[in-house]
């Protein structure tokens, strides 16, 4: 502890991404088609799940080994009971290992507008929200859910009016879906401090009947907002920022592209995930993970879970969106966790 670790390709350990639950109130076609994720779909019971305690210990132990930012994701997280608890027990590691330790979340922002004061309180800094359409009939089709997009942009004010920010938006752009959304929602989140990340639609998982037709590239994004709007790019905040930044002239703010799938940034990819029942995955196109749970549940002392997961760590060799042309022969078949699993 106290060197950062690196992997196979020199890439530091910097970021941990928690799952906290693979439920979520929403259908994304691309994540969680109702079509797999019906009314019969088993999710994980409680007792395999990791509780807050073994989340925050194996959270202080990574941060012991470099990681400097936990963001907590899903299914949505917010589903997760007392979740408020779990962020305050998270944001004392910062004071136990005396260094800083960036807490963020990445949810659909359903639950935003009564969780955002007592998150903001418990110690979270950064929110983002997904957010694919304003149309309301868009929002309900792409999300499949009878929710109305106006839930999801209070909770967005409210997470703003609780002090945090900036807040991101993550848009996952599909062909002939949602790509005549991409102009009105940056017009919407244009001077709001706001920052709209367009996503490329990824073949995360297996059941999301991915496939690269309906991918609408960072290029073609960056071109209808060229086209509206007078844009220069900017720096990344921090090397392996996954968005490559763009702003407005016009001091509107700034926008992001998430290139996945036509240009890959795994060369500095310093993620790690963590799923809701504690295996470890050094991808997110992983098809297995490594189980801590039973290392947890064992009598195992938190020198040696460090040592091991350094050794997790110092093996790991993935870059799969880089070969993602190679693999993709064989695409259809290659077994991957699913999105709603793992959280992006
Ligand atoms: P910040 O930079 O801290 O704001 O967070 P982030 O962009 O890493 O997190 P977020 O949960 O908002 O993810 C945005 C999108 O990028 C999601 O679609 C993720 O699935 C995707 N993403 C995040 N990390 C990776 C990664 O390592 N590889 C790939 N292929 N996609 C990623
Ligand atoms: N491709 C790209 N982004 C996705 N997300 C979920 N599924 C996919 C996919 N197949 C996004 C969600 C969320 C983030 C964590 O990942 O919209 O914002
Ligand atoms: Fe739920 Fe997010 Fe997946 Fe949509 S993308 S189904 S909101 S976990
Ligand atoms: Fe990292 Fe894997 Fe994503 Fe590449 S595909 S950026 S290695 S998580």
């Amino acid at each position: 502890p106290g060197r950062p670790v690196v992997d196979q390709l020199g890439r530091a350990l910097r970021d941990l991404r928690i799952s906290i639950t693979d439920k979520c109130n929403f259908r994304c076609s691309y994540c969680m088609p109702r079509d797999q994720f019906g009314s019969d779909h088993v999710f994980l019971p409680h007792s395999q799940i990791l509780s807050f305690e073994e989340i925050t210990r194996m959270a202080r132990l990574f941060a012991q080994l470099g990681v400097n930012k936990l963001r907590i994701t899903g299914g949505e997280p917010l589903l997760r009971k007392e979740m408020t608890r779990l962020i305050a027990m998270l944001a004392q590691i910062r004071d136990l290992e005396d260094k800083p330790l960036d807490i963020a979340l990445t949810t659909n922002g359903t639950l935003l507008q009564r969780m955002a004061v007592p998150l903001r309180d418990a110690g979270l800094e950064r929110i983002t929200v997904s957010l694919d359409a304003l149309d309301p009939d868009l929002f309900r089709q792409m999300s499949d859910t009878k929710i109305h997009v106006d839930q999801v942009l209070a909770g967005i004010d409210a997470a703003q009016q609780a002090g945090i920010a900036p807040i991101k938006i993550n848009m996952v752009v599909k062909k002939g879906v949602n790509e005549h959304q991409i102009v009105p929602m940056a017009e919407y989140f244009r001077h709001s401090g706001h920052i709209l990340r367009f996503i490329e639609f990824m073949d995360v998982g297996v059941t999301n009947h991915w496939d690269m037709t309906d991918v609408v590239g960072g290029r073609e994004i960056l071109q209808q907002l060229q086209s509206r709007f007078e844009l220069e790019p900017v720096h990344a905040n921090y090397p392996g920022e996954v968005a490559r930044r763009w702003r407005y002239k016009d001091g509107g703010g700034e926008v992001g592209l998430i290139t996945s799938v036509t240009h890959a940034f795994c060369g500095d990819c310093t993620r790690l995930r963590m799923s809701p029942e504690g295996k470890l995955f050094t991808c997110l196109f992983a098809d297995q993970g490594f189980d801590l749970r039973a290392l947890l549940r064992s009598a195992a002392t938190d020198h040696e879970i460090a040592c091991t997961l350094a050794g997790i760590w110092t093996g790991r060799a993935d870059r799969y969106s880089e070969l993602r042309d190679q693999i993709s022969g064989t695409s259809g078949t290659k077994k991957k966790i699913e999105m709603s699993y793992i959280g992006g």
